[in-house]
């Protein structure tokens, strides 16, 4: 049965969301609710030698100025401020703790009025003295400093030997800055004083329960006075994966005033915040004359802060990818006077595959060899890191498709051989990687009567479409039309679930939902079975499906009785299920997403601009539950890839140790005028292995790649190799 999955279903929130309908968390309200205004850092180390409040104190209308001198208690211990996602190792950062300094832009004061304006202006008004300290922002200047990390993916064979030995060599570095997240919506908090020292949090989250855990440790409430609420977020990308700043300032005015406390970041503020660590990525891949790998190793240098050792994968992607008998990956990480970076869609992934896919783009010019042609040389059906099959790998099909709707076919390899009147043409590609991760979660369904049922789980949708494809699985799964499905998500009082994050929701909840809907069956065979001359007397519960709002006997669908028949006969008005589904442990099998990009860019050879014209993503990702919300998912990944590869970069001075770009107007994003024509194609990959639906997740896959296949193309167009992103005009004519 599957009237829904598969289908391009519009999301079921879409209306709610352009009515304004759906509220973000600065738009809740309260009665007499406090505005806080946030004071930051201009230096980024050393400390607070003195914090002077009386003039904004004075303000009228000011109700307090929340410092490290005067705000409520909060925990001493690490432990009580590690959330679900945080690094292991380190301290994490704690709003107004202490008089310590950082990084630039540190929360150092909360103004709190009744008025925003108040607040804002009041912020203002303090005279802060600082010590200052020796700081260091600069990864280059550290980098022979840093630090390995452990990492999954382990050498083997003997990579320098090889590379060495290889007939044809490839090595060089790839960077990419610091990037920072852009979300339309602002961090925000509005805590409501409940009394009786309850509190609800409107925050934006990507994890309702992680954020009330935190708040409950930090500052010591009972898991019943402390609920989360992110029903809506105008955009995660993993920001929102650890409880940032404003849910910690938030309840500090809520607790120093007893009454609620709304707080909102200034786009400045942003960043202060995580992002995208900048990251030296040193390839040298080696083949024979032919095309085959030899060698291949991927060196990582990152960026951490101080206080917390923040990394992610960069280095093993070659190992998931490609058949390379001598490998070697390290990952090293460098300190810097800065936040701790975080999650950014594919973290790890996104600046580890652009280092790699780049360097094999090389490998294959220097072999004089088509660059599909050199990754299908050294195609790999098994994960060589773990020396493990894949539940399933269609990437030889995403190469073939994604050419095929290209055109890769009709490509000169020739540089600067390609022109569309005075504009160079290029063409490039690259493969793109991601893990398909699954975690337990729990899910709710009410089924009344009237053949509506209400699906909730605490999971947060973070605009990538959850309410929408848990319609579509409930439907499907209860046999109900998607009009009657009712979807609550984001409450921390709701069945749990994880952090919305690394693509795993969509294989995680619709299980949920599904595992809870079999129970709803089962409840139902047996109701039906106790009605007189039951068509389904004996029916066994593998024998039966919902469907048309009955239950039915799967090899005879005139054996079927109404789920209102059910109910009026049992006089129950409804069935309440709860069930948490966990996925079995196996390693026995590597869990994957791939694609394969294809980019056209056309470059204005006397001014370096830059266009991408085409983009072709083939994306193998096993089931795809909703095929219009999903490419949505890989057009935004497709968009910020482009963002990645020509216009991202956070900018700092050094000297100050702060970013000199923190606004939308300096700091580029992709706009209308940036983005052409994108297609997207999905790759039939059925998955029997993986989990029941076969589903692994959209997320991240869409972004990974193509930074790479974006710079291959300029290569191809101008023959031109920029290994430092952005690909900025002044690097393409220099
Ligand atoms: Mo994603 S970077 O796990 O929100």
């Amino acid at each position: 049965m599957a009237a829904y999955i598969g289908t391009p279903t519009s999301r079921v929130d879409g209306r709610a969301k352009v009515t304004g309908e759906a509220k973000y968390a600065a738009e809740f309200n309260s009665d007499g609710l406090v505005y806080g205004a946030i004071v930051t850092s201009t230096i980024a180390k050393g400390r607070i030698k003195r914090l002077d409040a009386s003039a904004a104190k004075r303000v009228d209308g000011i109700l307090d100025v929340l410092t490290h001198e005067n705000r409520p208690h909060m925990a001493d211990a690490d432990q009580a401020w590690k959330d679900d996602v945080a690094p292991e190792k380190g301290s994490p950062f704690r709003p107004l703790y202490d008089d310590g300094i950082r990084f630039s832009r540190q929360p150092i004061a909360l103004v709190l009025a009744r008025e925003w304006e108040i607040a804002v202006f009041a912020a203002t008004l303090l005279d802060v003295e600082y010590a200052s300290e020796a700081h260091v922002t600069d990864l280059y200047a550290e980098r022979d400093k840093a630090f390995v990390v452990e990492k999954p993916a382990k050498p083997r064979g003997d990579a320098p030997r090889a590379y060495a030995a290889s007939e044809v060599r490839h090595e060089d570095e790839y960077f990419v800055p610091v990037e920072h997240h852009n979300p339309m919506e602002l961090f925000a908090a509005t805590v409501v004083w409940e009394g009786g020292g309850k509190l609800t949090v409107y925050d934006k989250t990507q994890g309702v329960q992680n954020v009330q855990r935190y708040v409950c440790s930090a500052f010591n409430k009972k898991p019943e006075d402390v609920r989360v609420v992110s029903a809506f977020m105008g955009g995660g990308f993993g920001a929102g994966l650890r409880p940032q700043y404003e849910v910690a300032l938030a309840v500090l005015g809520a607790l120093a005033l007893q009454r609620s406390v709304r707080v909102v970041l200034s786009r400045a503020q942003m960043y202060g915040l995580g992002y995208r660590p900048a990251t030296i990525e040193r390839l040298a891949v080696g083949a024979s004359k032919d095309g085959t790998l030899n060698a291949m190793t991927h060196e990582a240098t990152a960026v951490t802060s101080e206080y917390e050792d923040f990394s992610r994968n960069d280095t093993g992607w070659g190992g998931v990818l490609y058949n390379s008998p001598n490998v070697n990956f390290v990952h090293r990480l460098a300190r810097l006077d800065v936040s701790t970076p975080c999650d950014m869609r594919a973290p790890g992934a996104a600046t580890g595959v652009y280092g790699l896919e780049s360097a094999m783009d090389e490998l294959a010019v220097a072999l004089k060899l088509d660059p599909v042609e050199l990754r299908l040389k050294s195609y790999s059906d098994r994960d060589r890191n773990e020396d493990r099959p894949y539940t399933s790998k269609q990437l030889r099909e995403c190469y073939a498709q994604g050419a095929a709707a290209f055109g890769w076919s009709r490509r000169n390899p020739e540089p600067r051989s390609m022109r569309d009147g005075k504009e160079l043409v290029g063409w490039g590609m690259a493969s793109g990687v991601w893990e398909a991760l699954q975690m337990p979660a729990a899910a709710r369904i009410v089924l009344t009567a009237n053949g509506h049922a209400d699906v909730s789980c605490a999971a947060s949708d973070i605009g990538t479409g959850t309410y929408t494809i848990l319609a579509q699985v409930a439907a499907d799964a209860l046999g109900l039309p998607i009009e009657n499905i009712s979807v609550k998500l984001g409450d921390s009082t709701l069945p749990d679930a994880p952090v919305e994050g690394g693509s795993w929701m969509a294989a995680s909840a619709s299980h949920a939902v599904i595992a809870t809907a079999e129970e709803v069956r089962t409840e139902l065979l047996a109701a039906a079975k106790t009605i007189e001359n039951s068509p389904l007397a004996d029916a066994k519960a593998e024998d039966v499906v919902l469907a048309d709002g009955k239950i039915m006997s799967k090899h005879d669908q005139s054996r079927a009785v109404s789920i209102t028949d059910i109910m009026r006969h049992s006089g129950a008005d409804r069935i309440l299920k709860e069930k948490k589904h966990e996925f079995g442990e196996d390693s026995s099998h590597a869990r994957n997403t791939h694609s394969a990009v294809f980019v056209e860019v056309k470059i204005d050879e006397e001014l370096g601009i830059i266009r991408v014209t085409r983009v072709v993503s083939a994306v193998a990702a096993g089931r795809i539950l909703n095929t219009k919300t999903a490419a949505s998912q890989i057009i935004g990944g497709v968009v910020w890839g482009i963002g990645m590869a020509l216009h991202e970069e956070t900018v700092f001075d050094h000297r100050f140790g702060r970013i000199m770009n923190a606004n939308i107007a300096e700091y580029h994003v992709p706009v209308n005028a940036d983005i052409h024509d994108i297609k997207v194609i999905f790759v039939d990959e059925p998955d029997e292995k993986i989990n029941k639906l076969g589903v692994k997740g959209v997320g991240e896959i869409g972004i990974v790649g193509v930074p790479a296949a974006i710079a291959n193309a300029v290569y191809h167009a101008t023959g031109t190799r920029v290994r430092d992103l952005p690909i900025t005009l002044d690097k393409v004519l220099g």
